[in-house]
């Protein structure tokens, strides 16, 4: 099935208010309601919940599979002054207290990732198990902070067309670029349509994130790393490094994919996925 295709599929997408934290989340919410696991997906910068589409479809006979937008992305809104990787994870946390959801497996990736791990630093008895997909535990260097702020300043001169078209040539595979042409143009539009503040307020948030590098001894749970093996912005490195710190963890590198690998290659990522989930619940 294509991106586009599944991209017209009409998942649920509801919104809910979570006062605590003035914030208004647009989620997807599908499969049966009780009785079986819940599994949420939280995207990578700057997409949305539309990125998980194929996983959702092939998830949501078994699990309760929620995925939504971070704040001020996709269709959710939020107070711009509270950016940061710590204040994401907490909103994690409020939906899933305002779903009436104790406990879950978290899938992100990359910005996702980071939301995880902030999330598993914090409130580790909220999560069964973990899917790190194209990310990181270490913080920015004083170059990636620099380069961070230069692309600030770069979308606020040449605009977020020029910002699109530079990222997917790092974000992609080469062999995507003919293989993968509609998914590309799909995360495109996602970059497109994310406003120019929450791109400036979450490229600070990514230049000012902590190191959860020194955590991962402590992680108890089931994990799955998963990377593309020509990802260039989170290589495979880095996730040897978490893989080797993590006691119950296991890799896997997504072949023909760069660092979107569950868009780039969704059968391999998909096989991965649903073969741990199944070990995770047997
Ligand atoms: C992402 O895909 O979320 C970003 O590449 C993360 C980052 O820039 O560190």
């Amino acid at each position: 099935m294509h991106f586009n295709q599944i991209k017209c599929m009409l998942f649920s997408e509801n919104t809910i208010a979570i006062p605590e934290s003035k914030l208004t989340v647009s989620y997807s919410d599908e499969g049966p309601k009780a009785g079986v696991p819940v599994i949420i997906f939280i995207h990578g910068f700057p997409f949305n919940k539309l990125m998980w589409n194929n996983q959702i479809d092939i998830l949501r006979k078994h699990y309760r599979v929620i995925a939504y937008d971070i704040r001020g992305h996709g269709n959710s809104e939020g107070d711009a002054e509270d950016f940061s990787i710590a204040q994401f994870a907490e909103d994690l946390i409020f939906l899933m207290n305002a779903l009436d959801i104790k406990r879950a497996t978290l899938c992100g990736l990359s910005m996702g990732g980071y939301i995880v791990l902030n999330a598993m630093e914090n409130y580790s008895s909220r999560f069964e198990a973990l899917i790190l997909c194209d990310t990181q535990c270490k913080d920015d260097s004083p170059e990636a902070k620099e380069k961070r702020l230069k692309a600030i300043e770069s979308i606020r001169l040449n605009g977020k067309e020029h910002y699109a078209n530079e990222s997917v040539k790092n974000l992609f595979a080469p062999e995507s670029f003919a293989t993968r042409r509609k998914e590309i143009a799909g995360i495109k539009e996602m970059i497109i349509n994310t406003s120019i503040d929450t791109l400036d307020h979450t490229l600070q948030a990514l230049a000012n994130r902590n190191e959860t590098c020194s955590k991962l001894p402590e992680i108890m749970i089931p994990v799955l790393i998963m990377t593309g093996t020509e990802d260039k912005i989170t290589p495979p490195a880095a996730a040897q490094f978490m893989s080797d710190n993590i006691r119950d963890s296991r890799l896997c590198l997504i072949e023909h994919s760069g660092h979107i690998s569950n868009v780039e290659n969704p059968e391999s990522f998909n096989e991965q996925l649903t073969k741990f989930l199944a070990e995770v619940y047997k």
